[in-house]
């Protein structure tokens, strides 16, 4: 047993899975580009309001799961690691005036998010997303846009069969009646309800409708629909909503139970799911409007809306549809020698090379040129440049290790001459 171990519900990623993180990190980066986000970086951690305020206080997310940091003196501030990025954006938004620049903005961050939540599989402590927000549109063609990014995402991934789940949830001018409803129906079944719902039913009756305990799969279908109740502006502004899906031609599932579990939504709710990963509970991804969040962190009322995409579940949901990761990148050139001590020779040759552009090594180990040669090939290298007494008079052996040939090339030519070998072994007949 090690004497340290990495704390439970965190995972170190370690190749060759880092290779599938590297991919999706780009593929995101590239389609955020593609749809007109911007990249932005907050910090990992916030004053705790943002997080209180900003997400409820009454979440489970605030209340059970926020990574709190022990303040170092009396007075110091009170802070959290981010459960979530859509808060420390909206405060960034404010603290930086955006609302001054075009609206929307159009924002991405991708990173580590941390809850400390029971671990299970897919249900990590630390957590990466991928998060796109568009602040200051009130919508609803910008909603469906972004629904229709986090399906291509899912796609481009490689990931077939993402369902995506739609509600909406109101706003604050139809959803009292409606909350004082629920609670109401929900209290004169109150026999029906285990011990923990009948806690949350005082304190967010809303989270009732999507409780995953099957004692409630009864009491819940027969619950009145929000959808049913909305004013004449959420009604309009969903059936928007539903209408560029269309358009779009993005398939949806309309799921009036759905709530999400962070309390800046308003109208718009949406969930991605993987269809038929039975028995997992667990979206891939969700998000939705929060056209209240910039007016209670402080800033003019503005309206919002987002979506976070786990990273972890979707590599996991990758990975249970056998969709293969791809392969590390190899050493183009690793760079051998006759004479194991000529480290520095070979360290040169190989700065060269790098300073060229090509993704070189040097074997800086001192033993045999054959132990030299087995690691290449092992490393999956394309060529084997050798160091040997054709040094002296400028010339080193280039292998290509997959065709087994060799031959002498001057120094001096030794860059252009391996990338365009290089070019023939990755266009050529027989390899991709
Ligand atoms: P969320 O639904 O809490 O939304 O999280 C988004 C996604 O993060 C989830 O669908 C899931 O894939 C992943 N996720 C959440 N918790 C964990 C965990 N403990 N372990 C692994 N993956 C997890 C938000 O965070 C909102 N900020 C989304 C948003 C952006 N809404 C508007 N803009």
């Amino acid at each position: 047993m090690p004497t340290f171990r990495a704390p439970r519900g965190t995972r170190d990623l370690l190749p060759p899975e880092t290779a599938t993180w590297t991919r999706l990190e780009r593929l995101a980066a590239d389609l955020a580009v593609r749809y007109g986000y911007r990249r932005i970086e907050t910090p990992l951690f916030e004053l705790t309001d943002v997080f209180e305020r900003g997400v409820g206080e009454v979440t489970d997310i605030v209340e059970k799961e926020l990574f709190r940091l022990t303040p170092r003196t009396d007075e110091a501030e009170s802070w959290a690691l981010r459960p979530e990025p859509t808060a420390g954006i909206v405060r960034a938004y404010i603290q930086h005036g955006m609302q001054t620049l075009p609206q929307p903005v159009r924002l991405t961050e991708t990173g580590p998010m941390f809850r400390y939540d029971r671990p299970q599989a897919g249900r990590y402590r630390q957590f990466w997303q991928w998060d796109i927000e568009a602040i200051g549109d009130p919508g609803p063609a910008i909603d469906a846009e972004i629904i229709e990014l986090g399906t291509r995402f899912y796609r481009d991934a490689g990931l077939e069969g993402i369902e995506v789940r739609l509600n909406s949830i109101g706003d604050p001018a139809c959803r009292p009646t409606y909350v004082a409803e629920l609670t109401n129906y929900y209290r004169a079944n109150r026999d029906a309800l285990p011990a923990t719902e009948k806690d949350r039913l005082e304190r967010n009756v809303l989270r009732l409708l999507d409780s995953k305990d099957p004692a409630m799969t009864v009491v819940n279908a027969a619950a009145p629909k929000i959808t049913d109740r909305l004013c004449a502006a959420c009604a309009d502004h969903f059936a928007g909503v539903r209408a560029h899906l269309e358009v779009l031609e993005v398939p949806y599932r309309l799921e009036p139970g759905l709530v999400r579990g962070l309390d800046y939504y308003t109208r718009t709710a949406f969930e991605f799911y993987v269809v038929g990963r039975e028995g997992q509970q667990q979206a891939v991804g969700g998000g939705g409007r929060y056209d209240g969040l910039v007016g209670l962190l402080g800033g003019r009322p503005t309206p919002g809306i987002g979506f976070g995409i786990g990273i972890d579940r979707l590599i996991l949901a990758l990975s249970e549809a056998g969709v293969v990761g791809p392969a590390e990148p190899a050493p183009v050139a690793v760079v051998v020698g006759a004479d194991p001590a000529d480290t520095t020779g070979r360290l040169r040759l190989a700065t060269d090379l790098r300073a060229a552009g090509i993704a070189a090594r040097a074997d800086l180990g001192q033993r045999k040129l054959g132990k030299q040669l087995e690691a290449a090939a092992r490393d999956h290298a394309h060529f084997a440049v050798i160091l040997g007494d054709e040094a002296a008079s400028g010339e080193v052996g280039l292998r290509d290790l997959p065709a087994g040939t060799q031959k002498l090339v001057p120094i001096v030519d030794l860059a252009r001459e391996i990338e365009r070998a290089d070019a023939g072994h990755r266009h050529g007949p027989g390899t991709d």
